[in-house]
């Protein structure tokens, strides 16, 4: 099969290489998918795209059009597809249903180790041989309640690691898992109330976005910590900052942003104007910002390659 894929960087075409074999003909680009690049999926029966890229009803009207019949993302998340365009353009669509969900539960849980241990802000101060251990008090995660809001495969993986450090692990989700582990099931306004530490591990869709807001902020504990490594627009950003500015919200860790398109997985450091709300949010001290690279392990990156190739053999 013919296939371009969309926004590859180099680490990537490596294990995409290695699982294709030759197999199939596919055209790596670093670009993104969107009106300016559909050129490049131009006689190609498959486009294979990245969270980021653009597959908003037009360009899935436009790939219909130069005859592609198959979109495939190397993710989990399908919250980019416009699906009721793919389906009246008769273009089938897929994802990685499952790849290393450690590799995602290990990075929500090094956001929290390195929040409450300030471990960005002391190695800064080692840099300069500043070794006091003034303003570097942290907690014990032992004996704290985590809230885990999504019970999937990651959400699983994120509550084996918290009751292994000896936490007490409560989770909200809308089919809560026969087998989970030690996990307490709650409703979201008691997991709100009473957790210290909330991780987000559920899919962006109408009825998930915006979930935490100024409301549901209003109803956590006082000084709670705050872990996103699923969706940005998950989190109203704006009421989050406000949050932290009021101190409601004591820590906050994001691997995703509700505007990262277009600047996540780039390098933007020359830009003459940056994104003020982003900036806002890292002014502050206990917020960490991470460019969504929670799945990024070699053991992950290598999965999803596989996964994407085995898509498109199912497809051809
Ligand atoms: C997903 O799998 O949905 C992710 O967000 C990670 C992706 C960037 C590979």
């Amino acid at each position: 099969m013919r296939a371009v894929a969309y926004s590859v960087r180099s680490f990537e075409e490596i294990s995409l290489r290695n699982a294709n074999k030759d197999k199939h003909a596919i055209t790596y680009i670093p670009d993104a998918l969107g009106p300016e690049t559909l050129k490049d999926a131009e006689g190609m029966d498959a486009v294979i795209v990245f969270t980021n890229d653009d597959v908003s009803a037009p360009v899935i009207e436009k790939l219909a059009g130069m005859g592609v019949k198959y979109i495939t993302t190397r993710s989990v998340g399908t919250d980019h597809f416009d699906k009721r365009a793919a389906e009246k353009y008769q273009i089938q669509l897929s994802n990685v249903p499952a790849y290393s969900p450690q590799a995602i539960a290990e990075h929500a849980v090094a956001l929290a180790f390195a929040l409450n241990r300030q471990l960005i802000t002391s190695d800064h101060h080692s840099h300069h041989f500043d070794f006091r251990n003034d303003e570097l008090i942290g907690f014990n995660f032992s004996g704290k309640t985590v809230g885990l809001i999504g019970l999937g495969n990651t959400g699983l993986a994120v509550a084996r690691i918290f009751n292994g450090l000896g936490c007490h692990v409560i989770g909200y989700d809308l089919y809560f898992p026969e087998e989970a582990p030690a996990i307490t099931a709650v409703n979201l306004e008691t997991l709100l109330a009473t957790a210290d530490i909330i991780s987000l591990h559920l899919p962006l869709t109408q009825t998930t976005k915006y979930l935490i807001n100024q409301k549901s902020i209003s109803q956590m504990k006082k000084g709670v910590m705050l872990i996103n490594t699923s969706r940005g627009a998950l989190v109203n950003t704006v009421d989050v900052l406000e949050g932290v500015e009021s101190g409601k919200i004591g820590y906050l860790g994001l691997d995703v942003y509700e505007h990262e398109k277009g600047l996540f997985f780039e390098d933007h450091q020359q830009d003459a104007v940056k994104d003020d709300l982003l900036l806002r949010l890292m002014a502050q001290k206990n917020v960490l910002v991470t460019p969504h690279q929670a799945y990024l392990t070699r053991e992950a990156l290598q999965e999803i390659a596989d996964q994407t190739i085995k898509n498109l053999d199912s497809f051809s």
